[in-house]
């Protein structure tokens, strides 16, 4: 199966930990992007979702799916995202897209994390993924040499040539050489430094499930 086959069987397979007549949390990306269109078959036995970005948002209503603001709702069941990287435990790196603040705050909001990817993104140790930081822009510099005396490297993610800018009017750090081996504490650690927004480290906010695309088939591994 190619890696396109593996994502929309995963996107299909997390289905079944929506409920019916509940709102569902939906993160971002090219696998979320098959759950959403998935998801869109079901939209009548559902309340709505909160979305994690403008693109999701736009693919969500564009299936006639009910989008609803964060602050809407108090709590949602389930949130289903996508990640760059997970490992045994079900701590991700995620932020590839650009969309980690959101997806952190509805991740946050949610009773249950449920993952869903194919199995290039299952890692022993998080880190060979470039690490995305959400930063304020003044703080870039500081933050970088922050970085570089952990034994990283970052950069200023651009797009078209200019910083990339992000849903919510800030940049983003790509930080590359970095072995995370206590997600946790490294997450709780950089989350202190100013002007940080969000670490692509999701440890405090770890998956539950992970729907794991197999060229066996769907892999489902609960922490
Ligand atoms: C976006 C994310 C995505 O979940 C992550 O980048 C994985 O994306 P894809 O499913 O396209 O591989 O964190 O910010």
């Amino acid at each position: 199966m190619t890696q396109d086959e593996l994502k929309t069987l995963v996107g299909q397979a997390a289905l079944h930990y929506v409920k019916p007549g509940t709102v569902v949390g939906v993160g971002t990306g090219s696998t979320v992007n098959k759950f959403i269109d998935a998801l869109g078959t079901i939209r009548d036995q559902i309340a709505g979702a909160v979305s994690s970005s403008e693109a999701s948002t736009a693919r969500l209503r564009a299936l006639g799916i009910h989008v609803l603001e964060a602050a809407e709702v108090d709590e949602l069941g389930v949130y289903i995202d996508g990640a760059d990287e997970i490992d045994h435990a079900g701590y991700m790196i995620k932020g590839g897209g650009a969309a980690l603040t959101r997806e952190k705050i509805v991740a946050a909001q949610s009773h249950q994390f449920v993952c869903i990817a194919d199995e290039t993104k299952l890692v022993q140790t998080l880190g060979a993924f470039p690490l995305p930081v959400e930063v304020i822009p003044m703080a870039a510099a500081r933050v970088m040499r922050q970085f570089a005396a952990l034994g990283g490297s970052a950069t200023l993610r651009l797009k078209d040539g200019a910083p990339l800018v992000t849903d919510n009017g800030q940049h983003i750090l790509d930080v590359r050489g970095l072995k995370i081996s206590d997600p946790l504490a490294f997450e709780t650690q950089v989350n202190q430094w100013p002007g940080v927004v969000t670490v692509g480290v999701f440890a405090l906010q770890k998956a539950q499930i992970c729907l794991l695309g197999t060229g066996a088939g769907v892999k489902t591994m609960v922490f």
